[in-house]
């Protein structure tokens, strides 16, 4: 089924084809003078151009055409050739009605859907996800989730980090404390046992020490350095102990993202292109692409129309050893090989920019990746604590993400039981969903390129454009819905009737838009247009509560309409909460 709009403007088209003049110039808009019109068309100003007629003329005679028709409740033209539209009642009820009906509340899938792949979340292996990985995860699944709601095949890797100093750097703590491990015994060839010498809190503890170490001690940097190299060469005890790292920090990172209601379908790692190197770079030599420079290999990718210095892209280090870079394109080879995409989306802070246009160019000169596969890098802010510096823990450290989301969601337990009398336990899990909300919306309704200041105290309002505003919006539909069914009423879809004001209309109104922002979204991966969406919405539909009387409604027939309108509502928004990686409560 078209989106709401395009109906409208599919029949100003045909009045302008009628009346002998192009049919694109028919285009409706929403108004930008809500207090005149709804819907409104401008092309009667560039039709005057392109015709050498008055626009007004234009105007008043497209107008003609369309009086009567069904469609309008009002369509005029007024200096200097606007046509202003309003639209009728039992058409915009109509209109609603089938979208209750349509299981994908009328919102086209793409015609050519496209196998996707969102590069999001990157948190690198045995150390604790701060606040900076937050926000990959928690852009990266909505991006996930609303192009796969247009009907793409999208595909979330989490793209670990796995291979760089860091391993090193644990490994070669570990031997320190431990060196009688068998791990470190080059004569060792029987099997290693197979739990892990360390658990999850000791890993996490041991990272920061051997990094904080490696800076002052630069025997110990060297051979941190080293056990890098050798891990990367194979070795065998430290493949065998970078395995344990693995499967303990994977078994947790997998708790922490799941409690922030993030799924990745892909947990490789830079660890797995690494098979791809070799070849890669061989080509690269071959064709002519690479270079050696000062021992390093190098492609070049400045372009004439650069504005800024574009370095050249760095393939190896002059020790051999592969880069960033080197992982990130041969991640592209193997992406290729096993899905073939047709977009790969980058959901990574906008500061390793430059990385990834030296990763694009470079992939596109040598011919790693297709001309028409699309590589898009969505570069995300910083999140910044109120004093406009990067979020810091009140001690100035790195906030670790679990007591980020723990001090939230203790603001709304505190906020919950002020509230009402409730019970404790559903207090808590009330408190995990509205904090989830408060920090994924604080975090989606900015452009995602735009750097935010994390405010708890905004984010976990009831009131504004919060998170906790639209659940609370979605818990006032629910409990006036079960109010209705408790006294016997059945909800049921299909039964919207024209509205009989002013506020349900523009309630209405504002349920049509659903698709267009949903599209928009989804071309443009951008989940702050849903969040927009949904905020309007939700002021809509309480203006419209209260402002009616909807359970004492006598009128059975309208009853029902207002009944069906809310729960339209409630579904519209719950879905697209659900587009944006978060839920609403029964109560709250
Ligand atoms: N692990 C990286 C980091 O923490 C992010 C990885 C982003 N994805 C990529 N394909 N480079 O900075």
């Amino acid at each position: 089924m078209k989106n709401f709009q395009s109906f409208i403007s599919q029949e100003v088209m045909a009045a302008f084809e009628t009346c002998g003049y192009e049919a694109q110039y028919g285009k409706v808009g929403l108004s930008n003078r809500p207090d005149l019109c709804e819907y409104q068309c401008n092309g009667a100003m560039a039709c005057a151009k392109k015709y050498k007629k008055a626009p007004l003329v234009i105007a008043e005679e497209v107008v003609e055409k369309l009086t009567g028709n069904p469609i309008f409740e009002e369509i005029s033209a007024v200096r200097p050739g606007f046509i202003n539209i309003r639209v009728s009642g039992s058409f915009l009820a109509n209109y609603l009605c089938q979208m209750q009906q349509d299981e994908h509340l009328s919102v086209e899938k793409a015609e050519q859907p496209k196998t996707i792949i969102v590069d999001y979340g990157g948190a690198n292996v045995a150390k604790p996800l701060h606040v900076g990985h937050l926000r990959s995860a928690i852009i990266g699944e909505s991006v996930k989730r609303i192009g796969r709601f247009l009907g793409h095949n999208v595909i979330g890797d989490v793209h670990l980090g796995d291979w760089g100093l860091q391993m090193g750097l644990i490994i070669t703590e570990v031997k320190t404390r431990q060196p009688e491990l068998p791990y470190f015994d080059e004569q060792y060839e029987g099997e290693y046992p197979s739990e892990a010498p360390f658990t999850i809190s000791e890993l996490e503890e041991i990272y920061p020490a051997a990094s904080a170490r490696s800076k002052e001690d630069e025997a110990y940097r060297q051979e941190a350095l080293d056990a890098t190299a050798k891990l990367q060469n194979g070795v065998r005890g430290y493949r065998a102990l970078w395995q344990h790292i693995l499967d303990v920090s994977i078994a947790d990172l997998k708790k922490n993202y799941g409690n922030l209601n993030v799924e990745f379908d892909l947990w490789k790692k830079e660890s797995d292109a690494q098979p791809y190197i070799p070849d890669m770079v061989e080509a690269m030599k071959r064709d002519g692409y690479a270079y050696m420079d000062q021992g390093a290999l190098i492609v070049d990718i400045a372009e004439e129309t650069d504005t800024k210095e574009v370095p050249p892209c760095m393939i190896l280090k002059s020790d051999g050893a592969a880069l960033y870079t080197t992982t990130d394109l041969a991640t592209i080879i193997e992406r290729r090989k096993l899905f073939d995409p047709d977009e790969i989306i980058y959901v990574v802070d906008k500061r390793q920019e430059m990385h990834f246009i030296q990763v694009f160019r470079c992939a596109r000169k040598t011919g790693l990746v297709k001309e028409e596969t699309g590589l898009k890098f969505l570069g995300f802010g910083t999140m910044n604590g109120k004093d406009g510096k990067p979020f810091k823990t009140r001690e100035g450290g790195v906030m670790r993400l679990e007591y980020l989301i723990s001090d939230i969601q203790q603001e709304m337990f505190r906020k919950i039981i002020e509230n009402h009398e409730v019970d404790e336990a559903e207090a808590r899990e009330t408190a995990k969903l509205v904090a989830l909300s408060a920090i994924k919306y604080g975090d989606l309704s900015n452009q995602a390129s735009k750097d935010y200041v994390f405010d708890l105290d905004k984010f976990t309002s009831f009131e504004g454009n919060t998170g906790p505003y639209i659940l609370y919006t979605i818990v006032r539909i629910k409990s006036i819905l079960n109010k209705y069914r408790a006294n016997g009423g059945k909800v049921e879809p299909g039964r919207i009737q024209a509205p009989a004001s002013d506020s349900e209309k523009q309630l209405m109104l504002a349920l049509t838009n659903f698709a267009s922002a949903l599209t928009q979204a989804c071309e443009e991966s951008a989940p702050h247009r849903i969040c927009a969406f949904i905020y309007e919405l939700a002021n809509d539909l309480n203006h419209f509560y209260h402002e009616t009387k909807i359970l004492t409604e006598e009128d059975a027939g309208r009853k029902k309409s207002y009944i069906g309108l809310l729960d339209l509502t409630r579904e519209v928004l719950e879905t697209s909460i659900d587009l944006l990686g978060f839920s609403a409560p029964e109560r709250m």
